[in-house]
């Protein structure tokens, strides 16, 4: 469903990602860990369209996207909930949801089936549907970027750090819902730095280090490798 080969991304002179290269099969779950600047968010940001790389291949269900503008890769499903969820703080939780759903809505299409299957699954926005996105919590905000994604009829879903911030019972609950969309066949690449987390809800993980990929494999694997639970598991 996603794949990416060789994927190099510079910055001027810093090379944030050599060689980056994976593969996710449609309805599969996968983590994307690192520490601080390893180039998690620049990966999600070229696959989204906002970052060129210098050189390698991208493709979603088989077809090229490295030409397509940012907008185009949301139209054929390729969504992204950036880092620090972005919502506009200044429009309503239903004002945020409504804007997402022109990636594929015309001006007059109807929307109010997606809305509602929207405030179905995440409640607690219909409970905030009129309030502004600058005063929901932290963990009300992510929910309002993911049920922004999920407007825009994702079929792969790229969360850049979902429980950045987030109390760890509210972090759980993120991920429970990430958990219940990705059962519903929607594939998703998930950058975490929470990688006890993120593994429980991944099947596979790549870990990313200064922009290269240096582990790979189930998630199981890769909370037994004593490299990973040094590095990202503390000594537990
Ligand atoms: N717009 C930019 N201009 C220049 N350098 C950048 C830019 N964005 C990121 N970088 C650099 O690229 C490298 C990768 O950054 P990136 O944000 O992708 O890392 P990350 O793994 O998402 O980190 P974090 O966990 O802190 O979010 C870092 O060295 C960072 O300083
Ligand atoms: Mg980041």
């Amino acid at each position: 469903m996603l794949e990416v080969g060789h994927l190099s991304v510079r910055y001027g002179a810093v090379e944030a990602l050599t060689d980056v290269s994976l593969s996710i099969a449609a309805g599969e779950t996968v983590a994307l860990l690192g520490a601080n600047g390893a180039g998690k968010t620049t990966l999600l940001r070229t696959l989204s369209g906002l970052v060129n790389p210098v050189s390698g291949a991208m493709t979603v269900a088989a077809k090229n996207i490295a030409a397509l503008s940012a907008e185009s890769r949301v139209q054929m499903g390729l969504v992204h909930v950036p880092e620090r969820r972005r919502i506009f703080g200044g429009l309503t939780v239903e004002e945020n949801l409504k804007v997402a759903a022109s990636a594929w809505a015309g001006l007059n299409a109807d929307i109010s089936p997606d809305l509602k299957g929207v405030y179905a699954f995440l409640p607690r926005l219909d409970e905030r549907r009129d309030q502004r996105g600058w005063s929901l919590s932290g963990g009300e905000q992510q929910m309002l970027a993911i049920g922004r994604a999920l407007m825009a009829r994702p079929k792969v879903l790229l969360l850049d750090e979902p429980s950045l911030g987030l109390a760890p019972k509210i972090a759980l609950d993120v991920f429970a819902r990430i958990a219940d969309i990705a059962s519903r066949g929607v594939t998703v690449l998930v950058v975490e730095q929470n990688t006890a987390l993120a593994l429980k809800v991944a099947t596979r993980g790549y870990v990313l280090e200064t922009g290269r990929i240096v582990a790979a494999g189930t998630s199981a694997a890769l909370l037994s490798d004593p490299k990973v639970r040094e590095a990202y598991l503390g000594r537990s």
